[in-house]
This record gives C-alpha cells, sequence and structure tokens, in this order.
C-alpha cells in the first residue's frame, strides 16, 4: 500500500450464529524474524504459512535490498541468506510502511554494520518512538546520521567500524527492544547481554538457537532473564513451518463469543506461553474456549481451539499480565462490552504507542457505539451490557491501525445497530483474508 491511499469504510451488522471450521494466516512475530534470519544465514531457509501481509512483505524487500534471495516456489518461501556479517548496503531508504517490528528489529540488525542505513515509514510509523531501539545502538557505537524530532522516523545510521558489545537492560516491557539488541549482538564481537525484568515474546531466542547462534537464557529467582549472544557466530539456514497468529485469532474468537448461538473451531494456534494471555483473560470471564490437539510443532506450542457463544462476566486483568497479551486489548475491550458488570485492564502504557494510541483510539470507539468506558492514563474501565441492546450506530476512527479496525467490525457483529470503521484498507498488514473468512463463518461484514 502507498503511503496516502483513499480510506475504505466498512461496515458490521448484528449477524447470526458463527459456524465453521477456519485457520487464521501464520503469527507475524514468527513470519518478520523468519525473513530476517533467514536472509542472515548461510544456506537455504524454507518457509510455510508464512503471514503474507504488507508489514512483513516490507521485511521482505528489506532483506533482499541488503543482498538476500527471497522467492515463494508453491506455497512454500525459499531463502539464500547473506551469511552472519555478510549483508550489503541498501541502495534506497527501506520502507517499513506500517510495521514496527520490521522497523524496529531491522534497526538492530543492520544498525552495527559499517554502511548508512535509511529507515522510512507511513504517516502512523513516522510517528512512534524509536529512541527506545537507538539509544542501546547507539551505546554500541552507532551514529544517528538524522532522525525527526523524538528520535522518528525518517532516520538515517551508520554503524561503527567495529561494534561494541553492551549490556542493557530494557527499561520498559517490549520485545522489539530487547530483539534489536539482540540482533546488533549478532554483528558485535564478544558478548551482548540483554535483561528483561518482565518476560516479553521469546520468539527472538527461540528462533536465534534453532539458527545455530550462540545465545543462553537464565533466569533468576525474580524472574529476571539475562540473554547473552556471542557475535559474529555462524547462522544456518533452517526448515520453518509458522503456526497460525494468535493475534489474528482473537478476532473471530471474540465474535464467536459475544454472536448469540456460535460454534466456530480455529485450527492450528500458537499456545506460545507468552502469547496466551487473551485466552486465559476470556476463560476467567466464562469464555467457552476449549483447547484442542495441544502438540508441540518445530518447537513450539500448537492447539486448535473450539469457541462457542458465551454469557461473559467482567473481570480485573492483573497489569502483569499484559505483556502476554498487548495487542489484544482493543478485542478484549469489544468482549467487555457484552461482560455482566465491569471490566478493569490496567499497566496499559505500552498501548499509547502502537500503530495508534490504542487506549484512546479503542475508548472513543467505544463511547461513540454508546458503551460506557472509563479511559485513565494507564487503564480502560468498561462497562458491558451483556444482550447488546441499544448499542452500535457509531462510526470508528481507526488511526491507520489495522486491530483497531478489526476489533470494531467484530463490535458491530452483536451490537443492535451496525458499526461503521473509517477505513479497514490497513488490515492488509496482518490479516488480509479477515474480511473473507468472518463472512465465511457468518459474519454480516463489508
Ligand atoms: C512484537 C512485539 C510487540 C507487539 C508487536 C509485535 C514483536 O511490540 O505489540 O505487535 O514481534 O516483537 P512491543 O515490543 O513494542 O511491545
Amino acid at each position: 500500500m502507498s503511503h496516502s491511499h483513499a480510506p475504505r469504510p466498512a461496515t458490521a451488522r448484528r449477524s447470526r450464529a458463527l459456524s465453521g471450521t477456519v485457520r487464521v494466516p501464520g503469527d507475524k512475530s514468527i513470519s518478520h524474524r523468519s525473513f530476517m534470519f533467514g536472509g542472515l544465514a548461510s544456506g537455504e531457509t524454507r518457509i510455510t504459512g508464512l503471514l503474507e501481509g504488507e508489514d512483513v512483505m516490507r521485511t521482505g524487500e528489506a532483506m533482499k535490498a541488503m543482498g538476500a534471495h527471497i522467492q515463494k516456489t508453491g506455497t512454500e518461501w525459499v531463502i539464500r541468506g547473506t551469511g552472519n556479517g555478510a549483508l550489503l548496503e541498501p541502495q534506497a531508504p527501506l520502507d517499513f510502511g506500517n510495521a514496527g517490528t520490521g522497523s524496529r528489529l531491522t534497526m538492530g540488525l543492520v544498525g552495527t554494520y559499517d554502511m548508512e542505513t535509511t529507515f522510512i515509514g507511513d504517516a502512523s510509523l513516522s510517528g512512534r518512538p524509536m529512541g527506545r531501539v537507538l539509544n542501546p545502538l547507539r551505546e554500541m557505537g552507532v551514529q544517528v546520521l538524522e532522525a525527526s524530532p523524538g528520535d522518528r522516523m525518517p532516520i538515517r545510521l551508520h554503524g561503527p567500524k567495529v561494534a561494541a558489545p553492551i549490556e542493557y537492560r530494557v527499561p520498559m516491557a517490549s520485545a522489539q527492544v530487547k530483539s534489536a539488541v539482540l540482533l546488533a549482538g549478532l554483528n558485535t564481537p564478544g558478548v551482548t547481554t540483554v535483561i528483561e525484568p518482565v518476560m516479553t515474546r521469546d520468539h527472538t531466542e527461540k528462533m536465534l538457537k534453532g539458527f545455530g547462534a550462540n545465545l543462553e537464557v537464565e533466569t533468576n529467582r525474580q524472574g529476571v532473564r539475562h540473554i547473552r549472544i556471542e557475535g559474529q557466530g555462524k547462522l544456518t539456514g533452517q526448515t520453518i513451518a509458522i503456526p497460525g497468529d494468535p493475534s489474528s485469532a482473537s478476532f473471530p474468537l471474540v465474535a464467536a463469543l459475544i454472536v448469540p448461538g456460535s460454534d466456530i473451531t480455529i485450527e492450528n494456534v500458537l499456545m506460545n506461553p507468552t502469547r496466551t494471555g487473551l485466552l486465559l483473560t476470556l476463560q476467567e470471564m466464562g469464555g467457552k474456549i476449549e483447547i484442542l490437539n495441544l502438540r508441540n510443532e518445530g518447537g513450539e506450542e500448537v492447539a486448535d481451539l473450539r469457541v462457542r457463544s458465551s454469557e461473559l462476566k467482567g473481570v480485573t486483568v492483573p497489569p502483569e499480565r499484559a505483556p502476554s497479551m498487548i495487542d489484544e486489548y482493543p478485542v478484549l475491550a469489544v468482549a467487555a462490552a457484552f461482560a455482566r458488570g465491569e471490566t478493569v485492564m490496567d499497566g496499559l502504557d505500552e498501548l499509547r504507542v502502537k500503530e495508534s494510541d490504542r487506549l484512546a483510539a479503542v475508548a472513543r470507539g467505544l463511547e461513540a457505539n454508546g458503551i460506557d468506558c472509563t479511559e485513565g492514563e494507564m487503564s480502560l474501565t468498561v462497562r458491558g451490557h451483556p444482550d447488546g441492546k441499544g448499542l452500535g450506530g457509531g462510526t470508528v476512527k481507526t488511526h491507520l491501525d489495522h486491530r483497531i479496525a478489526m476489533a470494531f467490525l467484530v463490535l458491530g457483529m452483536a451490537t443492535d445497530k451496525p458499526v461503521t470503521i473509517d477505513d479497514a484498507a490497513m488490515i492488509v498488514t496482518s490479516f488480509p483474508e479477515f474480511m473473507g473468512l468472518m463472512s465465511g463463518l457468518g459474519a454480516e461484514v463489508a
């Protein structure tokens, strides 16, 4: 998608019972990393189940611009990587579109190279803070030649002749920051250490080990993780089967909980414990979600989820659960709109710096549809209406944010009156099949 597009409104209406069995696209976090690590490793990487969304494709283009060969053969993506330490200087700015993960991880991956790289993105990405990644990179010797005020894009970097290994304590719960420093460590002599006080998704650690990096994790009694990576080692291409994205699965899942009479199954969903906070919360709310065929595939837990419509009750979500469900709060707020009583979500500071200020975007969207909520500095309280009576009828501003778009379309599937979103175009960044998949289950959305 180009950086300015004609907005494409969409509307969801109260739907009859949803039914069927579906698969959601591959996990976005693992898809980005598969292109990056495959593009960097020596030899061939073969990937199935890749999310072919805009965000991931941008990462693929960036890796190609730095020397990786990437092509699709049938249903498989085949990559021939450059070898660790052997990325080439890109001849043009790397355009990451809407993708925070792609851009931040790539800044780490290439920032320590003795070459110039420029990072650009769309209006949403250009408004997001990049200092969280640039600061540790500066400590490693990376020069920030150009950045917009507040360390925002466009950003131009030049790495040192030889980067310095650091020990870095991640100041916020962010897998992107952790990953950027570890990836910078790949091209740095010696041992780079990341200290992670609060555990976040661990795909970088798991996958780098799989590619042969010398990486170890030690967790102390307080749960603080020390992740050490030895730089300049060899990475070797791998075969990767990417499971379904639990963040994408959350949309049909919540839709089935709130649309009366629904009974659906979502197959092959990633169940990595750093990603399952929403499932736990919805089960605590009384959601009928059965975890079937739990199995281990390629080093990750995967399961099929059977979901039936449920009478939900409000809960207080513990703030320490936020990292394991950070992208799911918008759709949790939608589930909460149909729960009996109050749902309290706290510890949401990171929501303010996502593709949009999600805390504000969710609160305004709920209000526009007659749902009573209170937005705090770092919290959101939603007071639900179990039957959806009188709700809906509003138009929601999505602020170039795919998850705001999908969450509010799900809302409209169970409210009395239709819910319209101002722009559905960004859904292609993470879930291009969303409209077709939801319609296939019986949802009225167009
Ligand atoms: C991601 C980390 C999270 C998450 C994002 C994907 C990743 O971001 O919101 O969608 O793949 O590392 P933060 O690191 O900013 O929390």
